[in-house]
């Protein structure tokens, strides 16, 4: 394993690339086999919610195994691969699965995709997740905006010097999660009467599921929601200037709240069951982002 402060690991033969260059040659990479198309909107597809790939109209699908230095989607239910098109009229590029730290990815590993859509042109994040639900007054199958987050996944993509090269590392994180995003995606929801809280998320490394000692102790530090990832991308995003909305579905209560006991066949279910409210809410604030684009 490399110290964050070196350079990401190449698994091509070759001189050793900065992140910068890395990221520039795996851009124009991927720019080339989505014809140029400048997407607007860049979404992360998390957990059981790949299936709004199928929305994007006149699809370009590229794995991640043909972008350079991109690693792969390991985790169940995670395709891997970029589908970019039109949804609502908007440029989207999906990410139909993620790459997670707990897939053995250092943090910039995790956060390269995000610095690699922006390079694109993407100037909009949509980050979704399944998530367990700390907040007692949550249901399985709600919806949760995330209103800020708490990061205890002990990692941060931009220590070292690789991603202080292109953009400066003492970014702010207030308001990291765009207020104006935040808004419409609730009137979305509303609208669509699909349920929908505004929440604290708090991101682990994983992949064991919580204690339910750790989850009372995260109800004290003010948690609505847990998962085990986001947090890493949109510290991403944000260093590069991207507007961030995140959005999780609460498939599961935590582990001990209500006697819960969180499994990974669970919350790929729920994921399908919620698949199409998904993909409305989702249509409904692509339709409420054209609108002040
Ligand atoms: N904990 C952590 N990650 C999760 C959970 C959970 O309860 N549900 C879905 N992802």
């Amino acid at each position: 394993m490399m110290g964050e402060s070196e350079h990401m690991d190449i698994h091509d033969a070759g001189p050793r690339k900065s992140l910068d260059e890395m990221l520039d040659e795996a851009a124009h990479k991927l720019d080339k086999a989505i014809d140029g198309s400048k997407p607007q909107i860049g979404v992360v597809l998390g957990s059981g919610l790949g299936g709004f790939a199928e929305q994007i109209e006149d699809a370009i699908t590229v794995p991640f195994a043909d972008v350079p230095f991109m690693r792969k989607s390991t985790a169940a239910g995670h395709v891997g691969r970029f589908v970019a098109g039109e949804v609502e009229g908007m440029r989207v590029i999906a990410m139909q699965g993620r790459l997670h730290g707990y897939e053995g990815y250092t943090s910039q590993e995790v956060a390269f995709p995000i610095w690699l859509m922006r390079r694109l042109g993407t100037e909009t994040l949509i980050t979704t997740n399944a998530a367990g639900a700390i907040n007692e007054a949550y249901h399985v199958g709600d919806f949760c905006v995330m209103a800020d987050h708490i990061n205890l996944t002990g990692r941060n993509p931009l220590v070292g010097q690789d991603a202080n090269a292109f953009a400066p590392r003492f970014i702010s994180l207030y308001e990291a999660y765009d207020p104006r995003l935040r808004a419409l995606a609730l009137d979305a929801a509303r609208r669509l009467g699909i349920a929908a809280h505004e929440g604290t998320y708090l991101g682990l490394l994983g992949p064991s599921f919580e204690t339910p000692a750790e989850i009372r102790a995260f109800r004290t530090l003010g948690a609505d929601t847990v998962a085990m990832s986001v947090v890493e991308e949109v510290i991403a995003a944000r260093h590069v200037g991207m507007r961030v909305l995140g959005i999780s579905l609460c498939t599961n209560m935590a582990c001990g709240i209500e006697g819960a006991n969180p499994d990974d066949d669970e919350v790929r279910d729920v994921g399908e069951w919620k698949a199409t409210d998904f993909d409305r809410l989702m249509r409904g604030i692509i339709v409420g982002i054209k609108g002040i684009a």
